[in-house]
């Protein structure tokens, strides 16, 4: 056996992908070009028809995005992946392509925001309908649904507030009733949890957070057998969600350090959940890590670290909330997660505002909730941030 055809582990899956480079440029170029040239007519045919796999136009593909596109298969270990220009992109991209009007969806309630909103606002209107349940019991709601529905979407953990589902009894039942399941690992990463070795059919990452890590560009990203991925592919050509050379070189870049990445993101948020357990004047902290966490259990068999992402309800209104979170110094008051610097965000003022009372409540959200993206600084500047900020808001 050689190196090259033992399996690599992910640390060497991100820095490297599946094979070392020959020779040539050490880092693969930016090809910022929108159309490719041909010698003749019959090479540019051959192309279109796909009997040679050169690149024609940068919306069907791209060399540097195509190499992003194969480090992300090796890192979740499926046939195929296609790279999108936003996590939106590629949910929806993946939904056009792989459903059709009449299409049903089964999804969990507790998802991003703005996959609920295309979910209620724009898919009915191509008369594709999707039920929704909440988290507690969706794995039985999947095994009990056998046949009515076509597709199942899913995240977890989850987001905000870190719900976990069992990913093998969703899948095992997926496949009994022929329905396509499909998770967004995006709070996980592919370092810590991937579905695909535990049969779910489609999974989709923000490439934003994780996978890109600096918060600096917008992408998305659909892995998952060859077949499904081709008509994802097929239909995001046509829907346009294209990514820019630029990001996907990023992206490609971010990806080397993921896994090192990871293990800090890992350890800085276990770090701040346990110490903030104790402080009375936080009333609930989430995150799987937690031996308190009530899906904790599942998320041991499933994952491998549990993420930078938690989430802490204070003892508290939403004055004391928001003059909390503006209260921090190290942790950044922004939106978004996954990066090396810390965020914070109050859901019901960003990702869930709007949503009705009743919305909140199934989704396990309260007006004190704070998300916190944990980046890579020291864990003790972190925890020192998060106690000075509860000291100036709560006054004590
Ligand atoms: C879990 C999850 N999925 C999908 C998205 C959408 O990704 P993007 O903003 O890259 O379109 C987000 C964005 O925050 C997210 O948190």
């Amino acid at each position: 056996m050689t190196t090259n055809d033992r399996k690599r582990g992910l640390s060497t899956r991100s820095v490297q992908g599946m094979k070392r480079a020959e020779s040539g440029p050490a880092v693969e170029p930016i090809y910022q070009t929108s159309t490719f040239v041909f010698k003749d007519q019959q090479e540019m045919l051959d192309a279109v028809q796909g009997k040679s796999d050169k690149d024609v136009y940068t919306r069907w593909s791209n060399p540097t995005t195509t190499n992003a596109e194969k480090k992300i298969s090796a890192l979740e270990n499926t046939e195929d992946t296609v790279v999108l220009s936003s996590g939106m992109a590629a949910i929806s991209s993946t939904i056009y392509g792989l459903l059709k009007n009449g299409s049903r969806i089964l999804a969990c309630d507790s998802i991003y925001g703005g996959t609920l909103h295309l979910f209620q606002d724009i898919l009915p209107r191509h008369g594709i309908e999707v039920t929704y349940h909440p988290l507690d019991g969706f794995a039985d709601a999947v095994e009990d649904s056998y046949g009515s529905y076509d597709m199942c979407f899913f995240e977890t953990p989850t987001n905000p507030v870190l719900g976990i589902i069992d990913i093998r009894r969703v899948a095992d039942a997926a496949r009994t009733g022929s329905m396509i399941s499909v998770v967004d690992n995006t709070f996980a990463s592919p370092i810590n949890q991937r579905p695909y070795e535990m049969g779910i059919d489609i999974i989709i990452h923000s490439a934003t957070k994780y996978l890109g890590g600096h918060s600096d560009i917008i992408a998305g990203t659909v892995s998952g057998n060859s077949e499904q991925i081709g008509k994802v592919r097929n239909t995001a050509k046509l829907l346009g969600g294209t990514v820019d050379p630029f990001a996907s070189f990023l992206l490609e870049r971010g990806i080397k350090t993921l896994a090192a990445r990871m293990v800090w993101h890992n350890f800085n948020a276990l770090f701040l959940a346990d110490k903030l357990s104790s402080d009375s004047r936080i009333s609930r902290v989430h995150y799987p890590g937690l031996p308190s966490h009530p899906g904790h259990s599942i998320a041991r068999r499933q994952m491998t670290g549990y993420g930078g992402m938690l989430a802490i309800d204070l003892a508290a209104n939403l004055e004391t909330t928001k003059e909390f979170v503006d209260s921090l110094e190290i942790f950044l008051n922004a939106v978004s997660l996954g990066g090396v610097e810390s965020l914070a965000s109050i859901p019901v003022l960003t990702t869930h505002y709007g949503f009705s009372k009743g919305e909140l409540e199934s989704t396990g959200i309260c007006e004190s909730t704070v998300r916190m993206s944990v980046g890579i600084e020291d864990p003790e500047d972190l925890l020192f941030d998060v106690k000075q900020a509860l000291e100036k808001s709560f006054g004590y």
